[in-house]
C-alpha cells in the first residue's frame, strides 16, 4: 500500500465502522436498559406482536414521539445528548429486529421527524 492509498483507506475504514456500529451501539448503551427485557412495559426487542402496532404508526410519528418521550419512556431514552439521527438509528435497529424494515431517514424524512418533534413539544406545553 503506498502513501496515497493509506491516507484514503484510513478515513474510509473509520467511516464504515462508525456507520455500521451506531444504531446497534446506541441500542446496547441506552435503549437495552429497558427494551431488552421490557422494563416498565417497554416493548421488548424482537417482540413482533408488541412492535407491530408501533411500526404501523410509521417512521416519522414513532421516531418523533419516542424522542420527545411517551409516558414511562423518557425523552431521548434518557440520554440528553442523543441526536434525532442517533435516536432514529437506535430505533431502526429495534424495529428491524422486531419485524420491520426501516432505513436511515433521508434528509426529507429527518425534516418531517423534526417538525413532528416540534409540534409534539409545543403540544405538551399547552
Ligand atoms: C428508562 C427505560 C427506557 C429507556 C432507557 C428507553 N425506553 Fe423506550 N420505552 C420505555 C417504556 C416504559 C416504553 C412504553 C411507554 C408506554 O407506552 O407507556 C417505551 C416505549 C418506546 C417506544 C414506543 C413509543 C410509543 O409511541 O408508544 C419507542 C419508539 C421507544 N421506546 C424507543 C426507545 C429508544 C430508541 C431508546 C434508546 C435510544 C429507548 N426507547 C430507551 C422505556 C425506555
Amino acid at each position: 500500500m503506498n502513501f496515497f492509498n493509506t491516507i484514503i483507506a484510513i478515513p474510509l475504514a473509520l467511516g464504515t465502522t462508525l456507520a455500521l456500529a451506531s444504531g446497534e451501539e446506541t441500542y446496547k448503551a441506552v435503549c437495552a436498559n429497558c427494551h431488552a427485557k421490557g422494563v416498565a412495559n417497554a416493548p421488548p426487542l424482537g417482540d413482533k406482536a408488541k412492535w407491530a402496532p408501533l411500526i404501523a404508526e410509521g417512521q416519522v410519528i414513532l421516531t418523533a414521539h419516542g424522542y420527545v418521550g411517551v409516558r414511562a419512556m423518557p425523552p431521548k431514552g434518557g440520554q440528553a445528548d442523543l441526536s434525532v439521527l442517533g435516536f432514529s438509528e437506535a430505533l431502526n435497529y429495534m424495529v428491524n429486529q422486531s419485524g420491520g424494515n426501516w432505513k436511515t431517514p433521508s434528509p426529507k424524512i429527518l425534516k418531517d421527524i423534526e417538525a413532528e418533534i416540534a409540534r409534539r413539544q409545543k403540544g405538551k406545553r399547552d
